[in-house]
């Protein structure tokens, strides 16, 4: 199929993008390099640069032809989310708004739509399951919640099929080191690890070491992001089967510690990490679990590779060079 990605320049975009083109579609990327890469895109991939403000230029675009369209592009950092709301509901809603119609005019069939464990909120319960509350506690997943919102409606009185895919914690760069761009300004975890590995970072600020959890540090569910990127795939291959659109998580299945991170780490590459514990940082739960078993019942789908040394050693290729 021919597949358009919007935000197809990122960290997981391009991932998204290489697994799409392995299973043999053709894909073009969309992307308005705010984070994304142009090293991201491949050979054999189209490039268009714009905007998902851009109403008239989407249109343009769409009006190409393209069975499916992956929906990427939006800010992820839930802490400045609280800090300027504004920028997150213009971009993350309001993108989401042109991107819509644009489809909807443009008559796309499959609509793949990248949400978040954020529309959950604090976990009322572990693993979280999709039936678990949606009660989002910070503004970056109320804007990952009200499109999901939109695209029930889309489904209703477009008949644009959709998959809303709720990524945990996605890690670690392709294992053949296909992927190669180093996020700029990173604000997640591992990311903050290997800077500090390779020395370019002083030191790992650790939110928090008084939780209740094995070590006290926080426990999240990290996916390899070749394993997120097969969940796309498998994605619109349900919904161009059953024509049925689906809700599922996407984590890798195991819990791992900020500290447990850290010491792998070292151990994987044999460089020192200074880290220092810090307060907690405001809106943090504690512990944070995927069940994915909705996704695998659905999709036929499950994490691969999302290990803890898959994770590093396959960020540590990509950030040792
Ligand atoms: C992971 C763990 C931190 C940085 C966010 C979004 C979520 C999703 C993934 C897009 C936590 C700790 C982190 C640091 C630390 N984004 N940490 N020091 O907050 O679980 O999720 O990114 O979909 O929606 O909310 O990810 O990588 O920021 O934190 O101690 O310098 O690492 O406290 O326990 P998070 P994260």
């Amino acid at each position: 199929m021919n597949i358009l990605i919007i935000g197809g320049a990122g960290y997981i975009g391009a991932h998204v993008a290489r697994e799409f083109m392995d299973a043999g579609h053709k894909v073009t990327a969309y992307d308005n390099l705010s984070s994304g890469l142009e090293q991201n895109i491949f050979d054999g991939e189209d490039f268009i640069e714009g905007d998902t403000m851009d109403f008239i230029g989407l249109i343009d675009v769409m009006r190409r032809g393209f069975d499916a369209i992956v929906y990427l592009a939006a800010f992820k950092s839930a802490g400045e989310s609280m800090l300027r709301p504004e920028k997150y509901a213009v971009n993350n809603i309001g993108g989401a708004i042109h991107v819509l119609n644009a489809a909807a005019e443009s008559g796309i069939k499959y609509f793949i739509f990248s949400s978040s464990a954020a529309v959950y909120g604090d976990p009322q319960y572990l693993p979280i399951d999709e039936k678990h509350p949606l009660n989002p506690s910070n503004f970056y997943g109320f804007t990952k919640l009200e499109v999901e919102r939109l695209l029930e409606w889309y489904d209703k009185l477009k008949g644009l099929r959709y998959a809303a895919l709720r990524y945990f914690n996605a890690a670690g760069y392709d294992l053949n080191q296909r992927v190669t761009g180093l996020e700029r300004n990173p604000a997640n975890l591992l990311p903050i690890i290997m800077e500090t590995a390779c020395g370019t970072r002083k030191e790992v600020i650790v939110f928090g070491g008084d939780y209740d959890t094995p070590d006290g540090s926080g426990v999240r569910d990290y996916i390899h992001v070749t394993d997120l990127a097969r969940g796309h795939t498998a994605a619109l291959e349900a919904l161009a089967k059953t024509g049925t659109s689906l809700v599922v998580n996407l984590g890798g299945g195991n819990g791992i510690s900020v500290l447990e991170m850290i010491s792998a780490a070292k151990r994987i590459t044999g460089r020192d990490i200074p880290y220092r514990i810090t307060d907690r940082r405001p809106g943090d739960p504690a512990k944070l679990t995927a069940s994915s078993e909705k996704a695998r019942g659905l999709l036929g789908w499950k994490a691969l590779y999302s290990g803890l040394d898959t994770l590093i050693s396959s960020s540590w290729k990509v950030y040792s060079k």
